[in-house]
């Protein structure tokens, strides 16, 4: 049977149509032709192999529906019938395309234990890292000769802006990420011939946008990242290569809790003119709480800390929650740190303004220096805060998204005074010669 495609792939399409990284995305600018590759790829893969188990996600379900239900509905109609209870394509072969969405965070945990040869993740900077490295452990099978892989199609910008550029596009892997497992396809708008002929008012309403989105819309541009929340972090002026701090500086730590969600630790050191460096972190997950007080506690070994602050939900009792994290009914998260040998103080909490405080310490003194600083081993810390975005809904906060490192800043910088005014740096007096002629009588000066 014959498989009608409606339309021929354009040389990027094909070349992911071709790909077979362990993960593929195919990304930049708007309307590319990503998503017809995209539901393409997915079907020529279920058709190419009898059996296979294929995820395709879209981050809500009304997405979803719109640009993929009703398209695939239309190109498989007749071919691979639609279970809509179950949202699955069912090909002959005994494939299968589910189509499902991750809205919340929660969302996720529905893939639990399922076992999908590919996934699709259409709009992939819409989904958390948290999101995508959940997903990445669904994607397995146990189908001799098929290796599984992951296909992502994206704009720049939105919540998972920072590691959708990470691992594509900067490519800086840690821990046991291989680059040779990623794979990045820039899609251009002048690639797809067919929506160039069919709409050419579309490119015209790209370059009507505002600056950011023109550039990351049109052309494709990783580095601006429209809606980004802190424009004044930098690499350059606020990641620095670890040094010995000295040991009369004050030190602190900062923890943003999560246990499904991952627990932020972060240390921190102020100088005598009270700038702030936060010198270490500790990012991990599904850890319970007396493990974590246990590995800060060896971390901070021989190191004084004056104090801890922490978000301030560890204060409430958890009952079971609490229980399949090693505490007792009635017992609150603080004081299973407290007993552990971390002892604990309730964060300020106020987000606006503690986002407010973390934006003064990033910004320049008037001696030019940042007051805040982080060594550049936190890693988590340096992706996510770079990362964050305006929360749609209340223009002066942060969206939620991977802010587990940030929030533990922002508990730290709450706990401290509002930012340091410097004296401005005594700047040289700028060499007059005439001045000089003057006071040494000319001698200086014989033109
Ligand atoms: N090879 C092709 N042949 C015919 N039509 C195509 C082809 N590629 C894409 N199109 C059409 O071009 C239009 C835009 O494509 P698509 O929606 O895949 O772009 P996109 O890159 O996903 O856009 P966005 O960034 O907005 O999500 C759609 O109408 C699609 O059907
Ligand atoms: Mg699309």
């Amino acid at each position: 049977m014959i498989l009608y495609l409606h339309g021929v792939p354009n040389p990027r399409q094909r070349e992911f149509f071709l790909a077979r990284a362990r993960h593929t995305a195919y990304g930049g600018a708007r309307g590319g032709g990503k998503s017809w590759a995209m539901r393409r790829k997915l079907t020529l893969l279920a058709l190419n192999y009898p059996g296979l188990n294929i995820l395709l996600l879209r981050r809500t379900l009304p997405e979803l529906r719109e640009n993929h239900i009703l398209p695939l509905q239309r190109e498989l109609y007749g071919f691979a019938p639609y279970n809509a209870a179950e949202r699955v394509f069912n090909f002959p072969n005994g494939s299968r395309i589910k189509l499902g969405y991750c809205d919340t965070s929660s969302d996720v945990y529905q893939y639990q234990g399922q076992e999908y040869a590919v996934i699709g993740m259409e709009e992939a900077t819409h989904f958390t890292e948290e999101q995508q490295q959940f997903l990445s452990t669904c994607n397995r099978t146990s189908k001799p000769g098929f290796t599984p892989r992951m296909y992502y199609t994206c704009n720049p910008g939105n919540v998972g802006h920072a590691w959708v550029k990470r691992l594509f596009i900067d490519r800086e892997y840690q821990n046991d990420e291989r680059p040779e497992d990623y794979a990045f396809i820039p899609a251009r708008i002048w690639d797809n011939k067919a929506l160039l002929a069919a709409d050419p008012g579309y490119v015209r309403q790209l370059m009507t946008l505002p600056e950011d989105l023109r550039r990351a819309h049109l052309e494709g541009d990783w580095d601006v990242h429209a809606g980004q929340y802190f424009r004044e972090f930098s690499r350059d002026r606020h990641v620095l290569p670890p040094y010995e701090i000295p040991a009369w500086h004050r030190r602190f730590r900062s923890m943003d809790w999560g246990y499904n969600d991952p627990c932020c630790v972060l240390w921190h050191a102020v100088d005598p003119e009270g700038r702030v460096v936060t010198y270490r972190e500790l990012y991990v997950r599904q850890m319970r709480a007396e493990e974590v007080a246990k590995r800060v506690m060896e971390l901070s070994r021989g190191e004084d800390i004056a104090y801890t602050v922490a978000s301030p939900d560890l204060w409430q009792s958890r009952g079971q929650t609490l229980r399949a994290q090693g505490g007792f009914e009635g017992e609150t998260l603080a004081e299973i740190f407290t007993k552990s040998g971390m002892p604990v103080s309730p964060a300020d909490n106020s987000r606006v303004a503690g986002w407010q405080r973390v934006r003064d310490y990033l910004s320049p003194a008037a001696d030019g220096e940042p007051r805040w600083r982080c060594f550049s081993d936190c890693v988590n810390l340096i992706r996510q805060l770079p990362g964050l975005r305006y929360d749609q809904r209340d223009r002066e906060d942060a969206a939620d998204g991977d802010d587990h490192a940030p929030e533990a800043l922002r508990y730290g910088l709450m706990s401290r005074p509002e930012a340091p005014r410097m004296k401005e740096k005594p700047r040289r007096a700028a060499f007059d010669p005439l001045d000089l002629n003057a006071k040494t009588g000319g001698g200086y000066l014989t033109v």
